[in-house]
């Protein structure tokens, strides 16, 4: 196999730059796509040159694909990504993998079955600073985590909420800014920062005409006493995002793509167990950083996803990693609707529960003006 001969599931304003995306990657290839619309599965066929389905399992037997990018709304990410693998069908999914960590267990559960390659869709993981950041940690010159924090902003209108059905709603959407415009910052909060252990949240509706959340919070406690804290909104600009992580041998903070990395001469316990002067305080070194010239965005991720099929490429945005955000998601939306503390793993079936029950409360929208428009970031 020379390329990867992708369908594309969902091809409203994200699965349509996909569609753009794959033709600029030698290693991919498009060879189809679906769409539960039928003037834009027809539209897109056409654009494309390629065969088109209202009716993704069509796709999934065509024999036309080796692999599918899913960018339907989320509920549907582990319905059809449980379908295709089990059509000998390599995933790679659309943010978040699932609503819900139930949902997200049954779609990592068949990934390990069928053995099918799976990713998911987190393109800011291929930022060179986000590259940098990983090997610091790993390398072990931050030291042990003492501390954390995400200011994670993302600004959208009511008209973005009014361009299609689905979206703010608990039916549709199943969250609001946590589940949709947070999970890129989430997936590398966790990355970077590693899984709480117990979250104290609050989510509430500040500004948009929506049923959903456009404001979160959450004070965080990590297994080893490190506390942290998160932000998300909708509601403010501009969309600044900020992430510190500070360990006892330094701190890295990254400011949108800028990195820093502070190191300690002398561990934060040690001088200060140790120093005798009153007013002393560790030495501090901002190093200076080489990063990496590489691919970025989505194409790089649609790439490494392709390499990893054709020869064995470690991927960059493994989809068993994507439960990670949605287990973060979960624990602050019952932390919030509960108003108790919550531990993680979340407790699948009391989340199942809640999820269903605002599921009922939904109610269908009364203004829907429908635009599907990719995000003008896209790429970035
Ligand atoms: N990675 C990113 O940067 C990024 C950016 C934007 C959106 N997204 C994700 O992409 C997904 C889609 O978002 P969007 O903004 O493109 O939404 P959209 O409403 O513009 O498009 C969704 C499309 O899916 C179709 N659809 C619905 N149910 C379907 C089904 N069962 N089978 C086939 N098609 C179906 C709709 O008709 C529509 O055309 C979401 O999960 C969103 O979180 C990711």
């Amino acid at each position: 196999m020379e390329k990867v001969r992708f369908g594309i599931i969902g091809v409203g304003g994200m699965g349509q730059a996909h569609a753009k995306n794959i033709q600029e990657i030698e290693e991919t290839q498009l060879t189809a796509v679906s769409d539960t619309d039928k003037k834009t599965a027809e539209k897109v066929s056409k654009e494309y040159k390629v065969t088109g389905f209202t009716d993704y399992k069509e796709l999934l037997t065509s024999g036309l694909i080796d692999a599918v990018i899913v960018a339907t709304p989320h509920y549907f990410h582990p319905e059809i990504g449980i379908a295709a693998m089990e059509a000998d069908v390599h995933v790679l999914t659309e943010k978040p993998i699932a609503v819900s960590v139930k949902a997200a267990d049954s779609l990592l559960e068949a990934a390990k079955r069928t053995g099918k390659v799976f990713g998911v869709m987190y393109q800011s993981r291929s930022l060179p600073a986000i590259r940098v950041a990983r090997e610091i940690i790993e390398s072990g010159r931050l030291g042990e985590i003492r501390r954390t924090l995400m200011v994670n902003p993302d600004y959208r209108c009511q008209a973005y909420y009014d361009s299609s059905t689905w979206r703010a709603t608990w039916a549709g959407e199943g969250g609001g800014v946590l589940i949709n415009q947070a999970p890129h910052g989430i997936d590398l909060f966790m990355l970077l920062g590693g899984m709480p252990s117990r979250v104290t949240a609050r989510i509430r509706t500040r500004l948009h005409n929506i049923e959903v959340e456009d404001e979160a919070d959450a004070l965080l406690e990590y297994s080893n006493g490190a506390w942290g804290y998160y932000l998300a909104s909708t509601d403010e600009a501009p969309s600044e995002k900020r992430i510190e992580i500070v360990g006892d041998k330094g701190k890295l903070v990254l400011e949108n793509e800028t990195l820093k990395f502070y190191s300690l001469k002398t561990s934060i316990p040690e001088f200060t167990l140790k120093n005798k002067a009153m007013w002393g305080g560790p030495e501090v070194v901002e190093e200076k950083l080489e990063f990496p010239e590489c691919e970025t965005g989505h194409s790089a991720i649609t790439r490494n996803f392709a390499r990893c099929i054709l020869q064995g490429e470690e991927l960059l945005s493994p989809g068993e990693d994507g439960i990670k955000s949605v287990e973060f998601i979960n624990a602050l939306i019952l932390s919030g609707k509960k108003n108790k503390p919550v531990a993680l793993p979340v407790d699948r079936e009391e989340y199942k529960e809640l999820l269903e029950s605002l599921k009922k409360s939904s109610q269908a929208k009364k203004t829907v003006k429908v635009q599907r428009v990719t995000d003008p970031h896209f790429n970035k």
